[in-house]
């Protein structure tokens, strides 16, 4: 059992709103998440066009159950995500705000990190604000239109505000592999600390393949991360194995492949992280057959560790190994 073997959160992301996938309609899932994680994320339904629909108007009756489930089961609950920059991820009534951002901005993290004060262990603050093309910078999305770079600690400074007690994350994907985006990174983040910014911790989300990138660029990203105080979670977890190959089914030898590939992420995060630091490991969802990466990447992927019938994937047993 994950959870038992683990000193730090383990944690899966879970759909849990009115959608085909939803935890809440799957008593067989449930019984398997409670009995191998404490920790849940939210893959859709604590992002900000889901909770905060209109200006006026804040939905948290889904995410409000989830937190309940949380607590029920004695599980943290990772918040995700107050600021993220996609077009489809982004209110309407956002898009088209011609207020003062500044406080539109401060409210709308304000609120929601306020209403879930007290149920919610940490949350991610900002969601790739990085564009990696080389040189790296700011990603120019909407808030970098309308705020400049501040709309990052504005909105840290805001749930930091709404709730002293939650652990404040940076969010991102590609740190674990661009070492210019990691750099720009990581000078954000000693920016941060130099003015008081406060911010606890970086989320790797490590959507990674089963051979890209190397472990030793891994283990690089979360020593500078831990170099500097901050916590390291690895967020979304994701092993993808079928980007060079045209696979049809899982393979054995990519099955043990997979295995080896978790068990050394797993020992690197132990061996690179101190334990006061770990904020924990979450995998980017259940079983194989529901995995975003599927219809993001348009191909066949098995990328967790549980198979659709709720059996154990060597992945699995590579965790366990590395715990
Ligand atoms: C994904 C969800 O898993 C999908 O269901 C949704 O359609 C798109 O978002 N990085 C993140 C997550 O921070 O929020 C994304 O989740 C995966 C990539």
């Amino acid at each position: 059992v994950l959870k038992n073997l683990a000193a730090f959160p383990v944690g899966v992301a879970v759909s849990a709103g009115d959608e085909r996938r939803s935890l809440f309609r799957k008593t067989d899932q449930q019984a398997l998440i409670n009995q191998q994680f404490n920790s849940l994320v939210a893959t859709n339904i604590m992002k900000m066009r889901y909770l905060h629909p209109a200006e006026d108007v804040f939905a948290f009756d889904d995410a409000d159950a989830l937190a309940n489930y949380a607590k029920e089961h004695g599980m943290i609950l990772h918040g995700h995500a107050l600021v993220w920059h996609p077009d489809y991820q982004v209110p309407a009534w956002m898009k088209n705000y011609n207020g003062d951002w500044d406080a539109m901005l401060t409210n709308h993290v304000g609120q929601i990190a306020r209403h879930f004060s007290g149920r919610v262990a940490s949350w991610d603050v900002a969601n790739e604000v990085i564009d990696e093309n080389v040189p790296a910078a700011y990603r120019p999305s909407l808030f970098y239109q309308k705020m400049g770079k501040s709309y990052i600690e504005k909105a840290f400074i805001a749930a930091h505000a709404a709730d002293p007690a939650a652990d404040l994350y940076y969010n991102d994907f590609n740190t674990e592999s661009v070492q210019s985006k990691l750099d720009f990174m990581l000078g954000m983040i000693d920016d941060f600390k130099a003015r008081q910014i406060p911010i606890h911790g970086i989320g790797f989300q490590m959507h990674v393949d089963v051979d890209y990138p190397s472990i030793a660029q891994i283990r690089k990203s979360f020593r500078e991360v831990a170099d500097r105080g901050l916590k390291v979670r690895i967020s979304e977890l994701d092993v993808a194995v079928n980007k060079h190959k045209n696979l049809k089914s899982l393979t054995p030898a990519v099955a043990i492949a997979q295995k080896a590939r978790y068990k050394e992420i797993v020992t690197a995060y132990l061996e690179e992280v101190p334990a006061a630091q770990r904020g924990g490991i979450t995998v980017w969802g259940l079983v194989d057959g529901e995995t975003w990466l599927s219809g993001f990447h348009k191909r066949a992927e098995w990328p967790l560790l549980f198979r659709d019938d709720y059996t154990t994937k060597p992945a699995f047993d590579g965790v366990v190994e590395a715990l």
